[in-house]
């Protein structure tokens, strides 16, 4: 978890990750043209009042995205992996705060993770509120493994209109980080969209945008690198091992 007390000589990173590092591994983003929100509503499939009114068809949503997030040909791509590299190689603490539900970021090799969106690969009890990985369709005819329960199992994924996960140990390590970096997202969720400002308010860190064009929060960056994330993210990585932090300074 965030440690807040990160040295000069072991200066900490916050990553924050969204739909585009996954893009290259074959996984949609949302807002792009062919994203997701351009083939499903939101208040259709990713809200408790969708989940309420029609239950199989918000599984079924989330059940499309598990096997196509499970797939034999999807891989962490190139990207992920160079940040699996900083966390081994980085003399300070790196924690990841990804966006995402798939589990990219773990199978390259990231221990230190907050999925703030929470996890399609696990389903979560109605009844019991237990926890269980989950990489097959969850359906309405599936018992919880805890409690026995039938028909009480949902995505263990965060809809719209409910709390985000690990705000608290993400605040902490926003304040006590020297450098925030942001890849593949598009700055138009809160409260992810706004963990910038919250660096920026202190002063203390350099801020770097990593995306494939300007995100919606561009400005609010000091620094930014324009390209596929799995071009510019292990580029920026080398520099950050080889260079230190003022690799982030050359735009
Ligand atoms: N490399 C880098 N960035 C990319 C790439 C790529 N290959 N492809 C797309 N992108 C960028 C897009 O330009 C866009 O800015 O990734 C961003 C994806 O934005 P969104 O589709 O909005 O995804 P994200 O920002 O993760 O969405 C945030 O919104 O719908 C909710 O819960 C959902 O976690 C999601 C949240």
């Amino acid at each position: 978890m965030a440690d807040a007390g990160a040295t000069e000589d072991q200066p900490s990173i916050v990553i924050l990750t969204g739909a585009g590092i996954s893009k290259e591994s074959g996984l949609a983003t949302f807002r792009d043209a062919d994203g997701i929100w351009a083939r499903y509503r939101i208040e259709d499939v990713a809200t408790p009042e969708a989940y309420a009114r029609d239950p199989e068809r918000v599984l079924g949503f989330y059940n499309a995205r598990r096997r196509g997030a499970v797939a034999d040909d999807v891989h962490p791509n190139a990207a992920h992996l160079a940040l699996a590299r900083l966390e081994a190689d980085w003399p300070g603490e790196v924690l990841i705060v990804t966006q995402n539900i798939d589990d990219l970021h773990e199978r390259a090799g990231s221990k230190n993770l907050i999925h703030m969106h929470g996890e399609l690969l696990k389903a979560r009890c109605t009844a019991c509120t237990g926890l269980h990985p989950w990489r097959d369709d969850i359906t309405l005819d599936d018992a919880c493994p805890a409690c026995g329960s039938l028909g009480t199992l949902r995505p263990h994924v965060v809809w719209f209109g409910e709390m985000p996960l690990g705000l608290d140990d993400i605040g902490m390590a926003l304040d006590a980080c020297a450098l925030f970096m942001s890849i593949g997202t598009s700055g138009n969720v809160y409260p992810a969209a706004g963990f910038v400002q919250q660096v920026r308010r202190l002063g203390r860190a350099r801020t770097v945008e990593l995306n494939l064009e300007p995100s919606e929060g561009a400005t609010l960056f000091e620094h930014a690198r324009y390209g596929p994330a799995s071009d510019i993210v292990p580029a920026f990585v080398e520099g950050l091992l080889t260079r230190g932090l003022a690799a982030a300074d050359g735009d």
